[in-house]
């Protein structure tokens, strides 16, 4: 494993191995000797397994296999769409009778773009020679050939299936026949939230923006202690946390001492792009049994190096109630809260950088190879772990399991902040079994009725502080 005995070239024969969650990483024969720049100058190559997602990669299939959102519905309009995704060039418009198309942004004529086509009542017409595709590809005209010609029987122009929920235009870019059923999740039906559809860019790989949803540590740091508060005062108050599975991925739970009350977060990852975040405000000040989400996004690549994050910010009173959120901030290039790539003065990132400086500078593809794993790095490295896993059983079984999607999918995202009486001896550990519990409630629970749901976690609540008293 050793190439010359120096602590880079180690890291760049293993590139994913050289990190380690018990610090006996293969740089700590260095540890002790100052000044170690000349020993670190060497970049592994990023983990190509988790990171390149282009045709025929295996992450890229892995990533194709669910329904990915591609556009906020109100772009478009009378003109085409260019938009890129998944490493593929595409054109995305609606046609005249109200169909979408995604299709190859190139002719299959002779290569000329489709965003400067002309749509049609009936799928696209190519600006140059004017062939016709409908939006599954097939060829309605060709308008230069003879009527004898074969030629439009023999095309077929690339196109994937799409489907419009909610404001945003989901497309299925897997091998043909093997599109899951459209994924209804249990927060999106509930009364009095509103969806808010939003299409952020970022400019790195998808895996460190996803990940980054799955370290509560960041939240206390970056977002209230590096440079102040950025989003509710809460957040300054250390939490306690795990990583658990749960049937469709993983989740962290937080748990923070409120007074009298313990406010348990729970923040879920939908394998393999998909993630809820609770209330972004959330202060924990009142007692709540199971407010759900703020946000339901799909972190989606563009290419290796390009990222969209794409989905809906959920407004209402239960999960904004002091109605800080402003739905005219979010749409196309643009969200409600800071630091998720606005434009902002260089000086001014610097005295206060959000998200989106702390993922990007992590290098265009975060080299694993370089870093060391700390326990509160755990949800990092399961959720790695759990996409790894996911990409080598498409490779050898030829398939995932998705839910059968009948029915609406219960999901784990929420916020409790309920009694729990500081008592004598460890606070700590007291916080973590309540916590504890009511995840273990919620994951027994197989309902997806929010009453009936928000009911037992109640009631497991009470029985817990009862059973400390007795
Ligand atoms: S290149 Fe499109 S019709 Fe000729
Ligand atoms: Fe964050």
């Amino acid at each position: 494993m050793t190439m010359g005995g120096l602590p880079g070239h180690e890291a760049a024969s293993e590139p994913h191995e050289a990190n380690s969650l018990d610090g006996a990483g293969p740089n700590v024969e260095y540890c002790t000797m100052a000044f170690q720049g000349y020993m670190r100058r060497a970049v592994p190559a990023a983990d190509p397994e988790l990171t390149q997602i282009g045709p025929g990669t295996p992450c890229g299939e892995y990533l194709r296999r669910i329904w990915q959102p591609v556009i906020m519905a109100n772009r478009l309009e009378d003109l085409p769409v260019a938009v890129r995704m998944m490493g593929e060039d595409l054109v995305v418009f609606r046609d005249g009778s109200g169909a979408i198309g995604l299709l190859n942004r190139h002719c299959s004529h002779r290569g000329a773009s489709l965003e400067y086509g002309v749509i049609r009542e009936r799928g696209i017409s190519c600006c140059y020679h004017g062939w016709h595709y409908a939006c599954d590809g097939t060829v309605l005209d060709i308008p230069g050939e003879a009527s004898g010609s074969r030629i439009r029987d023999k095309v077929i122009h690339g196109a994937y299936p799409t489907r419009e929920y909610r404001g945003v235009v989901f497309a299925y870019m897997g091998p043909p026949g093997t599109a899951p059923d459209f994924p209804i999740y249990d927060t999106y039906g509930l009364p009095g939230i509103e969806a808010v559809p939003f299409h952020l860019t970022i400019p790195c790989n998808w895996l460190q923006v996803y990940e980054n949803t799955q370290d509560p540590v960041h939240v206390l740091h970056l977002h209230a202690q590096a440079t102040g508060v950025q989003f509710a005062q809460s957040n300054a108050v250390r939490q306690l946390y795990d990583f658990m599975p749960t049937p469709l991925g993983m989740m962290n739970l937080q748990v923070r001492r409120m007074g009298g009350r313990a406010w348990v977060r729970t923040v879920e990852c939908m394998l393999p792009n998909a993630n809820q975040t609770g209330a972004i405000w959330e202060e924990a000040e009142a007692e709540k049994v199971f407010q759900r989400v703020g946000i339901t996004r799909w972190v989606v690549p563009v290419d290796d190096t390009d990222t969209a994050i794409l989905g809906w910010r959920w407004f209402g009173r239960d999960v904004d109630p002091r109605d800080q959120g402003d739905r005219a901030k979010v749409g196309f290039g643009s969200i409600d809260f800071m630091g998720q790539g606005e434009p902002r003065p260089y000086e001014e990132v610097q005295r206060q950088p959000g998200d989106y400086e702390a993922q990007v500078s992590q290098r265009p593809i975060a080299v694993h190879g370089l870093e060391n794993l700390a326990s509160s790095d755990r949800g990092v490295a399961m959720l790695r772990q759990l996409v790894r896993q996911g990409i080598r059983r498409l490779a050898r079984e030829g398939r995932l399991d998705q839910p059968a999607t009948d029915d609406v999918i219960p999901t784990y995202t929420q916020d409790s902040v309920l009694p729990l009486p500081q008592g004598a001896g460890d606070d700590e550990a007291v916080l973590m079994a309540f916590g504890r519990a009511l995840v273990a409630a919620m994951l027994e629970d197989k309902s997806v009725g929010h009453a009936a749901r928000a009911a037992r976690i109640r009631a497991v609540a009470a029985d817990h502080v009862a059973g400390r008293q007795g």
